[in-house]
């Protein structure tokens, strides 16, 4: 694997968008992680809260081209499935909720969000960014409206940061480039393997609306196939609830 470069930024409002905001002057596969971070960003709109220092808040710069293409779409499911991997050798049995959730015994340990930097008609690149929770307090979950956990806490013992940043980036790049060419198809049986929402009854929200129905599969695009009676729907954005 080439060099990679890597930025540590003490105290930031949100890797993410530090990563867009200095996105002309970073190479391809810079690493940009934070100590803190008082705004991070969460998919639809949500916030990512920062449960203190030792907890892992970091965003990957890809310039993989010149133009946009539909693999980019399904970085963070390529992403979890990197990250369910870095779990499991740590010992648990980590489950995916489409698209990019990760959960342990049923509780989000982590967040992704990939934002494309697009000028006029340019594509200028992806930040992709993730925070897991690594070493909290079970009373700083307070603060979040969801079941969440740590490692440390389904692990009973301190998790050494950068031996987990490691694992991960390398995980991650082991395989990108063939991700890269190959696309979600590469990924499909790993990510069906963990995941823990097929043939249950789901509710998926959508930018302004909700939609209930039986999760039948993934496409091989990794859009969810969701059946309401006679109807069918393939979604490609949402979250299920
Ligand atoms: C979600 O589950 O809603 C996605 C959360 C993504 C949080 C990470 S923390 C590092 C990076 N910087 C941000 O501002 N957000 C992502």
């Amino acid at each position: 694997m080439d060099e990679l470069r890597e930025i540590y930024l003490e105290n930031i409002d949100s890797t993410n968008l530090w990563a867009k905001n200095n996105l002309d002057t970073l190479e391809d596969k810079t690493v940009v992680f934070a100590g803190a971070q008082t705004q991070g960003r969460g998919r639809l709109q949500r916030n990512w809260v920062d449960l203190g220092r030792g907890n892992l808040f970091m965003s990957l710069v890809l310039k993989p081209a010149q133009n946009f293409d539909e693999h980019y779409s399904n970085l963070t499911q390529y992403m979890s499935v990197s990250l369910c991997k870095v779990l499991e050798n740590y010992g648990l049995n980590p489950e995916i909720k489409w698209p990019n959730d990760v959960l342990i015994n049923g509780k989000k340990i982590a967040g992704i969000l990939s934002e494309a930097s697009v000028r006029g008609t340019l594509f200028k690149g992806l930040v992709l960014g993730i925070g897991v929770n690594l070493n909290a307090k079970e009373e700083d979950f307070a603060q979040i409206d969801k079941k969440v956990t740590a490692l440390n806490l389904e692990l009973g013992r301190e998790i050494k940061l950068d031996e987990f940043k490691t694992a991960l980036v390398n995980e991650f790049f082991k395989n990108y480039e063939t991700f890269l060419s190959q696309g979600f198809e590469l990924i499909k049986k790993d990510y069906l393997n963990r995941a823990n929402f097929l043939d249950k009854e789901v509710c998926v929200s959508l930018i302004n609306e909700t939609k209930k129905g039986v999760a039948k599969g993934v496409t091989d695009n990794g859009e969810l196939i969701l059946c309401n009676g006679e109807l069918e729907f393939i979604l490609n954005i949402g979250d299920i609830l």
